[in-house]
């Protein structure tokens, strides 16, 4: 409109005054329909819109450290105190803990796992007290887990969990390395290695902030587990469902308070405000095989279209067909965009309201979708995927196929399910089947009978269903984001003025916890760090490391939660 107007070359005076009055002419009556209908036109404020969005809880300081809090000055500033740290977790990197896809079960092949033994004697050399005061556990040979028994039974414990075992490192890859990946170099900032990001840091720390609890005299009102399983980064079959088993055996269904596990991104500053992002939920995953047999024959003499074309078809028409995007309440990205447009200037107001709409509207909604949409990292958060990962078909140039297959990968939206994602495939390829005149069989099922062309047939699709999603409007997230504040506001970035925000949000990929489902709720992945897991600590690739400053906050964090559950009350 302004641009128009300056444009315009209308004698500017009386252009001037007849708009002067249809301005107010209309600005009244416009400021009546707004007293009328209060929503109308402009709506209410974006501070209105978004007063009740991403709550902030208090900062929560436990009474110990309000009182004297000299503890959590040795830990962070101690200059001992860190060299020690820095052996530890550099020790345990020393140890090659990994975990290969090839890997059996302990109980067939306990050779293979034979380096987590000595993992175990080196935890019980550094950790004197934690293995005099708590009862050990070693769930299928090689799983960990202690327990920190309470003086009050009634409430319900809390589960701090982490993995022992690490990703290989491949031969090619050494020359490459700034420091040797099992040596755990520390230079004074960092400690470098495999593991010490992924996630050693996590299970020594937790370990580290018992051993100081126990000597500063601290004993727990209510039980603290901590579990770590061995293979993890192989899918936790053994591992993790064992430790997971054993809990549940001892205290039951739905018995903790909250579950702690690896995980989230890091501290993120955005406009001098310190965004923690823990995940809250985490999306589901599985694989489809898909195979086409049809009948041969000479290749001077094809149909055509080969069943290497047919299954080109059917890809294209899955392409074609990518799962339509959805942002419902149930996705903790609409929480985490929520926070960030509550709290910092990252957006424009335009879209700030649309996000603050998101679920009221659908023209809001979809200005959302197309802005996650946009950039690459956040358009995955708000659907479900499809990945043509594997495909193989035919053997001989002059011989017509018979026989393809392929793989496909799908990382499940929150909000859909196994079933949905499978039943959309099985659409694709009823589609193909039809126009190709052939037959589907989905699990022994014929869905349509085969017939002379051949049948596609349809394999898969156990997995992971998409985690559920924790709460934020309960005691639990109030003393873990409460933690987190503290230790970001007291140590972290005293310098910013404005508090912290903690922003529940949607977790990238699959940890151990949906071994532990059946145990809480409450399960939030968070390792406390500035460094981003996989763009800054290099988890999974060379030169991963950890920055020493996160890893004395990380101790600190753990000790102070533990002390702030110990003081809340169960819901
Ligand atoms: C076990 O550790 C040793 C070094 O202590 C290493 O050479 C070996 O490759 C490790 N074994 C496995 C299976 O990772
Ligand atoms: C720790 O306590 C001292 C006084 O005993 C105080 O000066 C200091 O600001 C406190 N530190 C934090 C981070 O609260
Ligand atoms: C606060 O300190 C951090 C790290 O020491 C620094 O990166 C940041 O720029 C500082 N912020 C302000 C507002 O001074
Ligand atoms: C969770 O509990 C249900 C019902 O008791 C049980 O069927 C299931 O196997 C349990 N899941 C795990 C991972 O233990
Ligand atoms: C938190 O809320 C969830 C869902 O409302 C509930 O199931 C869970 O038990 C609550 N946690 C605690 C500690 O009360
Ligand atoms: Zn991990």
């Amino acid at each position: 409109m302004a641009i128009q107007l300056e444009d315009n070359q209308v004698s500017r005076g009386s252009f001037k005054r007849r708009s002067l009055i249809a301005f107010f002419t209309i600005a009244s009556l416009a400021l009546i329909g707004f007293q009328i209908f209060s929503k109308f036109p402009w709506g209410p404020s974006i501070i209105e819109l978004s007063k009740d969005l991403c709550p902030q809880g208090e900062t929560l300081r436990p009474a110990s450290f309000i009182k004297d809090n000299s503890s959590i000055e040795f830990i962070v500033k101690d200059p001992q105190y860190r060299a020690e740290s820095v052996k530890k977790i550099s020790g345990a990197v020393k140890i090659p803990t990994v975990s290969f896809d090839y890997n059996e079960d302990p109980l067939v092949n306990p050779e293979q796992w034979k380096n987590f033994t000595k993992f175990h004697w080196f935890l019980e050399s550094q950790f004197p007290l934690v293995y005099q005061k708590l009862e050990v556990t070693k769930p299928n040979i090689y799983g960990l887990v202690f327990e920190w028994k309470g003086s009050d039974p009634n409430l319900k414990p809390l589960l701090l969990i982490a993995h022992q075992d690490v990703v290989p490192v491949a031969e090619e890859t050494l020359s490459q390395w700034k420091y040797p990946p099992f040596e755990g170099v520390s230079d004074g900032k960092y400690v470098w290695g495999r593991g010490s990001s992924d996630c050693k840091a996590l299970l020594v720390a937790e370990l580290q902030s018992i051993e100081r609890l126990i000597k500063d005299g601290f004993e727990p009102r209510r039980t603290v587990v901590l579990a770590f399983g061995f293979d993890e980064e192989i899918g936790g079959k053994w591992g993790a469902s064992s430790n997971s088993k054993y809990l549940q055996d001892k205290y039951g269904e739905n018995s903790f308070f909250a579950l702690v596990d690896e995980g989230g991104s890091s501290i993120s500053v955005i406009d001098d405000v310190a965004f923690a992002l823990p995940s809250i939920g985490e999306k589901g995953a599985t694989n489809l095989q898909i195979t086409l047999n049809t009948p041969g024959g000479h290749s001077s003499v094809p149909p055509d279209h080969t069943n290497i074309g047919i299954i080109s078809n059917l890809i294209n028409d899955i392409e074609s067909t990518p799962f339509e995007p959805l942002l419902t309440e149930k996705n903790p990205t609409l929480n985490f965009v929520q926070c960030v447009a509550k709290y910092s200037d990252e957006y424009d107001d335009d879209l700030k309201k649309s996000i603050f709409r998101a679920t009221i509207d659908k023209v809001s909604n979809s200005k959302v979708v197309k802005f996650l949409s946009s950039i690459k990292g956040y358009k995955y958060t708000i659907r479900t995927t499809q990945a043509v990962d594997i495909i193989h078909g035919g053997v001989k140039s002059n011989a017509l196929p018979e026989f393809t297959s392929l793989v496909l990968n799908h990382r499940i939206a929150v909000e859909s399910s196994l079933k949905e994602t499978i039943d959309k495939i099985i659409g694709n390829l009823k589609e193909i089947a039809i126009k190709f005149d052939l037959g589907l069989v989905y699990k022994d099922e014929e869905i349509i009978q085969k017939t002379q062309n051949g049948y596609f047939t349809l394999l898969g699709g156990e997995g992971l269903e998409p985690s559920p999603v924790s709460a934020l409007d309960n005691k639990s997230w109030e003393v873990f984001s409460g933690t987190i504040k503290h230790i970001i506001e007291d140590y972290v970035y005293p310098n910013l003025t404005t508090p912290a925000v903690v922003a529940g949000n949607l977790g990238t990929g699959n940890t151990d916890t949906n071994r532990y489902w059946n145990l809480t709720n409450n399960i939030y992945r968070y390792k406390f760090s500035t460094l981003n897991g996989i763009l800054d600590a290099h988890t999974h690739s060379i030169n991963e490391h950890i920055l020493i400053d996160d890893y004395i906050h990380l101790i600190a964090f753990t000790y102070e939660y533990i002390r702030n559950v110990d003081a809340a009350e169960d819901d």
